[in-house]
């Protein structure tokens, strides 16, 4: 699968790292071409682009950019060529202080995603994954689980898939409104890691999950 990953800093080198090995094709977009090339030198067989070029040559489009200073901007350059495309929000919209959700009582970054890119096939995917294991998904030795969500149900099967590919348990939580579930999860997590100082390795796993829920069970 040809994918872009708008975003070249801990998730796009981490998660980059994992599609190429697992054979997919990779095109970086970052603020500065220079850092999305340095990420592909990183990561090997991948190349570089502009945000819209890449976006526009792949099938599905990652974005792991900080939600609060880039997202929109981000979300309004390319939704003129993502019509009918998979984009997978890897974001966690927190607070530029990190002391809560910048979306907190309203719609999730996904939902506002999905709004700012009308025709786009939004699936809320990977934000509660550290970057670690997002380049390691066995790390601990045990499938992680990597929760999605998306109102799309083709996307679902084949957003499924891709992360299975990669080595994760892949599990549909519902539409795309579960994204605020998942983003108060992530910053869950991020909240232990900072107060306990922890080592960012902290991953969910949701014993006896219904295999209804896990794609390629279901
Ligand atoms: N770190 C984690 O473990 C983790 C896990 C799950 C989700 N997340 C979420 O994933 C996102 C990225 O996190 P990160 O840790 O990878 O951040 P990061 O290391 O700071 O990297 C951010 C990347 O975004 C790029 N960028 C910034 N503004 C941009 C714009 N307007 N257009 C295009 N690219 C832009 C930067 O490009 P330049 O280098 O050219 O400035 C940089 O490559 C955040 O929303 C974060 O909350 C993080």
């Amino acid at each position: 699968m040809k994918i872009a990953i708008i975003g070249t800093g801990n998730v796009g080198k981490a998660i980059g790292s994992s599609f190429v090995r697992a054979g997919h094709s990779v095109i970086y977009a970052a603020n500065s071409v220079d850092s999305a090339r340095h990420a592909a030198e990183g990561v090997g067989g991948t190349s570089a682009a502009g945000v819209r070029q890449a976006a526009e040559s792949a099938e599905v489009i990652v974005i792991a950019v900080p939600y609060v200073s880039a997202a929109r901007e981000v979300a309004t350059e390319i939704a003129p060529v993502v019509g009918g495309k998979v984009v997978i929000d890897a974001t966690n919209p927190l607070k530029t202080d990190y002391s809560g959700l910048a979306t907190e009582g309203g719609p999730s970054g996904a939902e506002n995603f999905a709004a700012w890119m009308p025709g786009a096939r939004v699936v809320k995917a990977l934000n509660t994954v550290f970057a670690a294991l997002q380049a390691d998904p066995k790390a601990h030795g045990v499938e992680i689980d990597a929760l999605f969500a998306t109102d799309d149900e083709e996307a679902r099967t084949e957003i499924g898939a891709l992360l299975g590919s990669l080595g994760f348990r892949p599990i549909y939580v519902g539409p795309l409104a579960r994204a605020r579930e998942l983003e108060a999860m992530a910053f869950l997590n991020i909240q232990l890691q900072m107060s306990a100082k922890g080592d960012w390795r902290t991953a969910f796993s949701l014993i006896g999950a219904p295999s209804s829920a896990v794609a390629g069970q279901d």
